[in-house]
C-alpha cells in the first residue's frame, strides 16, 4: 500500500471536531469524512453544522451535535452521545473558538466575553481532551488529538482575551503531549496564519505581508491536520506545532489597539 492511502483506519479510528460548523473545524471534519473516519460535527450553531454534515463527501459518516462548549454540563452530553453514535473516539479535533473582535481590546473587553473564550478554548480542550483521552488509555488504545492554537499564542494580537487562551492551549498541549505519550496518545497545536474564515474578518490588504501572497483558507489547513492526526503518517510527532500560514509569522505584526475614548 502507498504510504498515503488508507492513512485512517475506518473500522477502528473515529473522530470528534469542535468548532465543525465553519471555517478551519468544518474543512478539517469534511476532509476525515472524506477519508472514510465516522465523525462528530460539534457546534453551537445547529445550521451551519447541519449543513456541514450535508455537504461533506460523505454525509451519512457524518453527525452533528448542537450545544455550547463552554458549559460543562452541554461537554459531558457531547463526550456521551458521541460516544453512542461514533465509538471510541481515537482522533480528536478542537477547533471551537467565538469570534474575535477588534473592539474588545485591553481596555474594553468585558467579563463575559473573557470568560467565554477562555471556556471554549481552554476549558472545553482540556475536559474534552482529558475524558477522551482516559477512554483510549482503558481501552489500550492510541489516539491522536490536535488543538487549533494560533501565532497570537506567543505574540500580542490586541485581544487579550484570545491571545491567552490560545497561549494557555499552546501550554496544554505540551502538558498532555508530555504526560499521555506513554499511553501512544499523540497531542498536536495546528497554528493557522491568517485564514478567510468565520472567526477572522481578513482585510486583503495583509496579503502584502505574506510571503506565499495570499491570506490562507480553511482549505490550506486540512491535509496538514489530517498528516498529524494520522498515526500512520505522524506516529513519531507529539507536543508539537505545526504551522500553516504562508510565511506570515517571518512578518507578523500588529499595530498597538485604537484605545478611543477611556
Ligand atoms: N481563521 C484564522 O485566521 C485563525 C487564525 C489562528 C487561529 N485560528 C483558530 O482556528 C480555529 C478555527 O477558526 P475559524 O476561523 O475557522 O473559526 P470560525 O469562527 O469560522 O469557526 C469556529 C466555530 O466554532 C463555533 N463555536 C463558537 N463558539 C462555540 C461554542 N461555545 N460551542 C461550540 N461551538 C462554538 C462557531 O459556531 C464556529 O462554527 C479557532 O480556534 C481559531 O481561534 C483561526
Amino acid at each position: 500500500m502507498s504510504l498515503f492511502e488508507g492513512i485512517f483506519d475506518p473500522e477502528r479510528e473515529a473522530a470528534l471536531v469542535t468548532g465543525a460548523g465553519n471555517g478551519i473545524g468544518r474543512a478539517i471534519a469534511q476532509a476525515l469524512v472524506g477519508e472514510g473516519v465516522r465523525t462528530v460535527f460539534a457546534d453551537v450553531n445547529a445550521d451551519t453544522a447541519t449543513a456541514a454534515v450535508k455537504s461533506s463527501p460523505r454525509p451519512e459518516l457524518g453527525f452533528p451535535w448542537i450545544g455550547d462548549l463552554a458549559n460543562s454540563a452541554a461537554r459531558d452530553a457531547l463526550l456521551a452521545e458521541t460516544e453512542a453514535t461514533v465509538g471510541r473516539v481515537t482522533h480528536f479535533v478542537h477547533s471551537a473558538s467565538p469570534p474575535r473582535r477588534e473592539a474588545d481590546h485591553a481596555m474594553a473587553v468585558g467579563a463575559e466575553t473573557w470568560a467565554q473564550m477562555h471556556a471554549v478554548n481552554l476549558e472545553a480542550g482540556f475536559h474534552l481532551t482529558r475524558a477522551l483521552s482516559r477512554k483510549l488509555i482503558a481501552a489500550k488504545e492510541p489516539g491522536s488529538f490536535l488543538l487549533l492554537t494560533s501565532l497570537h499564542a506567543g505574540t500580542p494580537r490586541n485581544l487579550p482575551h484570545y491571545s491567552t487562551a490560545k497561549a494557555g492551549l499552546a501550554m496544554l498541549v505540551k502538558e498532555l503531549a508530555k504526560t499521555l505519550g506513554r499511553y501512544n496518545i499523540r497531542v498536536n497545536a495546528l497554528v493557522p496564519g491568517a485564514i478567510a474564515a468565520g472567526g477572522f474578518v481578513a482585510d486583503p490588504k495583509l496579503a502584502k505581508h505574506i510571503p506565499l501572497g495570499r491570506l490562507g483558507e480553511a482549505k490550506d489547513l486540512a491535509p496538514m491536520a489530517l498528516a498529524v492526526l494520522s498515526n500512520r503518517i505522524s506516529a513519531y510527532v507529539t507536543g508539537a506545532s505545526i504551522v500553516v500560514d504562508g510565511g506570515l509569522s517571518l512578518t507578523n505584526w500588529f499595530e498597538p489597539p485604537e484605545l478611543g475614548e477611556l
